[in-house]
């Protein structure tokens, strides 16, 4: 027999109904802000990401799934910000849009070991907003995300943020904590040591407590930011306290990719063990033009929808009228019972019925699984009478219908019911 491949997972119709509350509260709340829609491909040229991520990145180095085609090589995406970039400069957009808000749901691939939250094929909700460097963007975008999370019924979750400053602070902030590095060099776990050649920033945020003691002594501060990044994080931070969002700033927080700039910024959420951020993102002000575009600051963020779904039980919107479900016992009955299902479902109203030719506790169990919120039933005594028995499931009430009044009397109860 065979089976998933590990890290996958199969997401089946009682879990889709969860998936599809959080994607239906994603687009209201994204077209709250103006944000609209794009898709990219799941493949691009695996270089796309060398060059975004960084070739140190650890998604470049151990986690891309890689597809050799002749002399080609191509990923599947492990995240969604580097094919973003590639559209908004392949397709023009800095020229026909300027300023682009998009937002976008799908999967994403790293092949990583797996465990609670770490998947190889998981899913991302994340947004772009690229064509503008102004502070009150990045606190507007961070703000979205903590609006999103509370959308979802999310709580007890912790913002953090940081500045990393522009190219040259990052170069600043990378030479110093060499330098307050080098000595303790031997103390540092294997991993980073080699971070410390490759990407001493990741020292920043390894999970090995040795290496946590020692970063914390470091007193990393806001030293290494020159003015202007200075200024623009102090607005980013007032433009946060006027949103009346919570955060704490820690200068701990420095983000795997290569192509953040200046604010970086996550959600934390302790219920999820070592895997704790639901969702993460920052500024990418030098990303566009490095893949061939024009200077265009951006900022972004993305967020893991099965993280969101270990910590809420965000329920779907009761679906706009409720099921309906046809309970028809015997041949007269079923044929009545499939005319029925026909105009419901032509006047728009979501019907189905039992194929099963089950009894009807059998059938009433079905209606009940489904959450149907009014079942029909058609019997025998229903085919001599010319009526439809209505239950309505929440109160268990039961009342009779003449049949060719039915469709009028079910759109009037419906709207009542809702
Ligand atoms: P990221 O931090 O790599 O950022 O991923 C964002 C979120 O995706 C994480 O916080 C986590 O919730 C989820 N995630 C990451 N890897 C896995 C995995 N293996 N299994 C399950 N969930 C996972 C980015 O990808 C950036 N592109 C975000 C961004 C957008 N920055 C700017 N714009």
């Amino acid at each position: 027999m065979f089976k998933r491949t590990p890290g996958t997972k199969d997401i089946l119709p009682e879990e889709a109904l969860r998936w599809q509350a959080i994607e239906e509260t994603t687009r209201a709340v994204f077209s709250l802000y103006n944000y609209r829609e794009i898709r990219t491909p799941l493949i691009e040229e695996a270089s796309l990401f060398n060059r975004s991520l960084g070739e140190s990145a650890e998604i470049v180095q151990k986690q891309m799934f890689l597809i050799k085609k002749e002399d080609e090589t191509f990923a599947l995406r492990p995240e969604g910000t580097a094919g973003i970039v590639r559209a908004y400069i392949e397709n023009n957009l800095d020229k026909t849009s300027g300023f682009i808000k998009v937002y976008y749901t799908g999967p994403m691939f790293r092949a990583e070991r797996p465990q609670k939250g770490r998947l190889r094929q998981f899913h991302h909700i994340g947004c772009e907003a690229i064509g503008s460097e102004a502070p009150y963007l990045d606190a507007e975008v961070i703000s979205l995300a903590d609006n999103l999370l509370k959308a979802y019924g999310i709580r007890d979750y912790e913002t953090k943020i940081n500045s990393l400053g522009c190219a040259k602070d990052k170069k600043a902030l990378t030479e110093g904590l060499r330098a307050k590095l080098e000595p303790k060099l031997d103390q540092l776990c294997a991993d980073c040591k080699t971070r410390y050649n490759q990407n001493v920033l990741r020292v920043l945020d390894c999970k090995n407590e040795h290496c946590i003691e020692i970063v914390k002594k470091l007193e990393i501060g806001e030293n290494y930011l020159c003015d202007e990044c200075k200024g623009h994080f102090a607005k980013v931070k007032e433009g946060l306290d006027s949103l009346k969002v919570n955060y704490t700033v820690s200068p701990y927080l420095v983000r795997g990719l290569d192509y953040y700039t200046r604010t970086v910024f996550e959600f934390i959420h302790g219920a999820l063990g070592s895997q704790n951020a639901l969702g993460a993102g920052g500024r990418y002000d030098n990303l566009v033009s490095e893949l061939g575009g024009p200077k265009a600051g951006a900022i972004g963020f993305a967020m893991g929808v099965e993280r969101l779904l270990l910590v809420t039980n965000h329920k779907p919107q009761v679906t706009s009228k409720g099921l309906v479900y046809i309970i028809s016992l015997g041949d007269e009955a079923k044929k009545a019972g499939a005319k029925l299902l026909y105009l419901l479902r032509e006047a728009g109203v979501a019907s189905d019925t039992d194929h099963e030719d089950r009894s009807l506790k059998g059938a009433m169990r079905r209606a009940n699984d489904m959450a149907a919120k009014t079942v029909l039933i058609i019997g025998e005594d229903e085919i001599k009478k010319g009526v439809v028995t209505l239950k309505d499931m929440a109160s268990g009430e039961q009342k009779e219908i003449k049949r060719e009044n039915i469709l009028e009397e079910l759109k009037a109860y419906i709207k009542l019911t809702c």
